[in-house]
């Protein structure tokens, strides 16, 4: 240790005898006056610690440092470094041979931290000064250099942000680069400098994340200055919520960091057109940004990116004011070729942009249309009329009034490949127009209706009888739909439907059920959530008609079941069953416990809080050898006391998550006495 400090001021006697030789030939100008100046005795004064004010130095480590110049007896003829200009410093750092010696420096001072990541990689002269010290690896090669047992641990260096930094590595190199996460108080320039410094050596920053600055000295341009200088190697970065970065820092981005490939923003107001102009035109392996509430970016920047970027492949834009259809439409004109994801959310743009990705979105696989206010059925009828949307597979619309039965029949029609698609508060979206886009987007496997309050039962049956592939129905909080008694024309059945999930649609009963019940009969996976107007009478088709065997049955809020329909899944699908959860279902008892345990030898996770259970429901459970319940939920069944949760004891052994949270008939130290028992399972209680 002591060695390398020796080393280490060597370098730097050496390196500032470099600058005076230097300045002698004139390749040097000192404009501050002289440098050299004897100094008096007090040789810690070298490292001028005591009257520089540095909270980031810990006063303790002054003995260490200043050992190596009391051993090696030169103390009349010093020199304090410290009244260097920033220039000298500058050539004295830019001459250090290596990445330890470096971070070393950087942590003497912030005014020494802030002048090392100052120095741009190809400032660095590496080779220049002595034959005795091995000279860095090259700029290029950086990502080869691994850690070194002293720098992980900390090492010789020594101030708070540098050692913070290096103990940063073991968690970040999960990409095959280092990143970084920098959050309110964490996020400062002093920060971003020493991660300038101390990964330059050890690979080379490939991400970093700033998410707000609240702190006073908060993240400024200095900060992603130095990050630029010191991390050419930067392969994506996210700035959120910062208003004290503008395009200046931005600009050093776009010119040091040319391999930057991910670039997300947002609610970074001060950030313009001008900076991500520049990124667009120095960074052509750019492949996927995401702008969301940046009031100074407009249409230049999404021009600027299909036109300079060759590889973008993902774009999201989200409520960003100055974003129109000019700039959409820009982008896809040329980036059409390449772009795969676009998201657009509350943007004030209208028909012609949809118009424009259905012509040249040739390559795009996902779309995402959210809050788009000035977007009418006839945006969305060009788009699905121009044809360009051959490979569009993903395809979620939420609150968008342009979405009618006349514009999402054209999608159909426009869109031969869609397979997943969802529509959230779509309020003109009509039985009618579901029908015909279903029967012409053949191969679809995915539909999710929310909050279409137009499209009825006979919509959800139309979409059941009319769809070859689809294997997965989501309708959720849909008001329109009726539970009418009616006679439903003969339907093919919809075999492919593997997994249905009805949630919160109040008008869904027993009359409903029972034509599902006779056109699914190939379930795997039923959740049926917060019906209230179903009953046991009217689950039993869909139960009792399924060929396939359920694995997963969700019956949460389902508050008119009882035993009987538990007793009819278990005896038709016990012995595939790995989790059912009757939440809520409060007319559940122990019986449907006694059958459960009986039949249910997969079941993993059973979830009956809110259930009329008591202690010998737990009992029956508990006595059930071949059971093997991973996760029980017992929460708010208020008739189980200490002697149930002793039973469970037993049933213990296999579980790894219990949740016995408001069970008010269990005392506190039954709890304590279980939690000891099962110190494997994570009890919530
Ligand atoms: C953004 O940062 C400010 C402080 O600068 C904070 O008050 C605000 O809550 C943050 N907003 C979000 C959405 O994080
Ligand atoms: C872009 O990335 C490719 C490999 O993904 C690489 O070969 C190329 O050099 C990069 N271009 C630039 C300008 O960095
Ligand atoms: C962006 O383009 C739209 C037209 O598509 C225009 O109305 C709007 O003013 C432009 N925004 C800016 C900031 O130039
Ligand atoms: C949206 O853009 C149009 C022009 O394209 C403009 O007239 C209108 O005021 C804008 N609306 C908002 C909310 O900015
Ligand atoms: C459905 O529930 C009603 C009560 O709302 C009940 O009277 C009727 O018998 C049930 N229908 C079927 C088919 O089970
Ligand atoms: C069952 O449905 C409820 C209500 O929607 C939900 O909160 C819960 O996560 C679901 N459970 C499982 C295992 O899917
Ligand atoms: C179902 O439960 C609700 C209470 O949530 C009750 O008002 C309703 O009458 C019950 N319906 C049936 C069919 O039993």
């Amino acid at each position: 240790m002591v060695g390398s400090w020796i080393n280490y001021t060597m370098i730097l006697i050496v390196s500032v005898l470099t600058i005076y030789m230097l300045a002698l030939e004139g390749a040097v100008d000192f404009t501050t006056g002289g440098f050299l100046f004897p100094y008096p005795k007090d040789s810690s004064l070298i490292l001028p610690l005591a009257h520089h004010v540095d909270v980031y130095f810990p006063p303790r480590k002054r003995s260490r440092v200043c050992a190596p110049f009391v051993v090696s007896g030169e103390q009349t003829q010093k020199s304090s470094i410290e009244v260097l200009p920033d220039e000298c410093l500058f050539e004295v750092f830019r001459r250090l041979p290596g990445g330890q010696e470096r971070s070393a420096c950087a942590s003497v001072s912030k005014r020494w931290l802030m002048l090392l990541s100052s120095i741009r990689r190809d400032e660095l002269c590496t080779n220049k000064i002595t034959h005795s010290v091995e000279p860095e690896k090259s700029s290029s090669t950086m990502k080869e250099e691994k850690p070194t047992e002293s720098e992980r641990k900390g090492g010789y260096i020594d101030s708070n942000e540098i050692k913070a930094e290096a103990e940063e590595d073991q968690e970040t190199e999960a990409n095959g680069y280092l990143s970084r996460y920098l959050e309110g108080k964490k996020a400062t320039d002093v920060r971003l400098a020493a991660i300038s410094v101390g990964t330059g050596s050890r690979g080379g920053l490939g991400k970093l994340s700033v998410r707000g600055t609240t702190s006073i000295q908060g993240v400024t341009n200095l900060g992603l200055m130095a990050i630029a200088r010191g991390c050419p190697s930067l392969r994506a970065l996210s700035l959120w919520n910062i208003s004290s970065i503008d395009d200046g820092g931005l600009f050093e981005i776009a010119n040091e960091c040319r391999l930057l490939e991910k670039l997300d923003l947002c609610q970074c107001s001060t950030i313009t057109d001008k900076s991500l102009l520049a990124i667009a035109r120095n960074c052509p392996n750019l492949t996927s940004v995401t702008v969301e509430s940046c009031l100074n970016i407009g249409n230049e920047s999404l021009q600027a990116l299909g036109r300079f970027c060759p590889n973008l492949k993902s774009i999201t834009v989200k409520n960003c004011p100055r974003v129109g259809d000019l700039g959409i439409a820009n982008m896809f004109s040329s980036a059409g070729r390449v772009l795969t994801k676009v998201k657009l959310q509350a943007l004030n743009i209208t028909d012609v942009s949809l118009a424009v990705i259905g012509y040249y979105g040739h390559e795009v696989t996902d779309l995402a249309l959210t809050g788009l206010q000035n977007v009418n059925e006839r945006g969305f009828w060009a788009m699905g009329s121009g044809q360009g949307l051959q490979k569009l597979k993903s395809f979620a619309v939420t609150a968008c009034r342009g979405v009618t039965d006349v514009g999402l029949e054209s999608m159909g029609k426009g869109c031969p490949n869609l397979k997943q698609t969802c529509f959230r508060k779509c309020p003109l979206l009509s039985d009618k127009g579901l029908a015909s886009f279903v029967k012409t987007a053949g191969l679809l496997e995915s539909l999710q209706l929310e909050e279409c309050h137009r499209i009825t039962q006979f919509g959800v049956f139309g979409v059941l009888g009319n769809s070859r592939k689809l294997k997965a129905l989501v309708i959720a909080n849909c008001l329109g739909i009726r539970d009418t008694e009616f006679e439903f024309p003969s339907m093919s059945l919809c075999n492919s439907l593997r997994y249905l999930t009805i949630r919160n649609c109040p008008g869904f009963g027993n009359a409903s059920l029972a034509i599902l019940g006779r056109l699914c009969t190939r379930l795997l996976h039923l959740n049926l959530l917060g019906l209230h107007g179903i009953t046991d009478e009217g689950l039993r088709p869909l139960v009792q008609n399924s060929e396939d065997c359920f694995t997963k049955v969700n019956l949460s809020g389902c508050v008119n079941l009882t035993d009987n329909v538990v007793l009819d899944i278990v005896k038709m699908h016990g012995s595939t069953l790995e989790l059912l959860n009757l939440d809520g279902c409060r007319h559940i008892t122990d019986a449907s416990l006694v059958e459960i345990a009986d039949d249910c030898l997969l079941l993993s996770e059973l979830d009956v809080s809110e259930c009329g259970i008591t202690d010998s429901g737990i009992a029956a459970l508990a006595g059930a050898v071949h059971l093997s319940l991973q996760i029980l939920s017992l929460s708010g069944c208020s008739s189980l006391t200490d002697k149930g949760l002793a039973s469970l004891g037993i049933l213990g052994q296999t579980l790894v998550g219990l949740n016995i949270q408001n069970c008010h008939g269990i005392s506190r130290g039954a709890v304590d006495l279980l939690v000891e028992q099962l110190w494997s399972c994570d009890i919530l209680a």
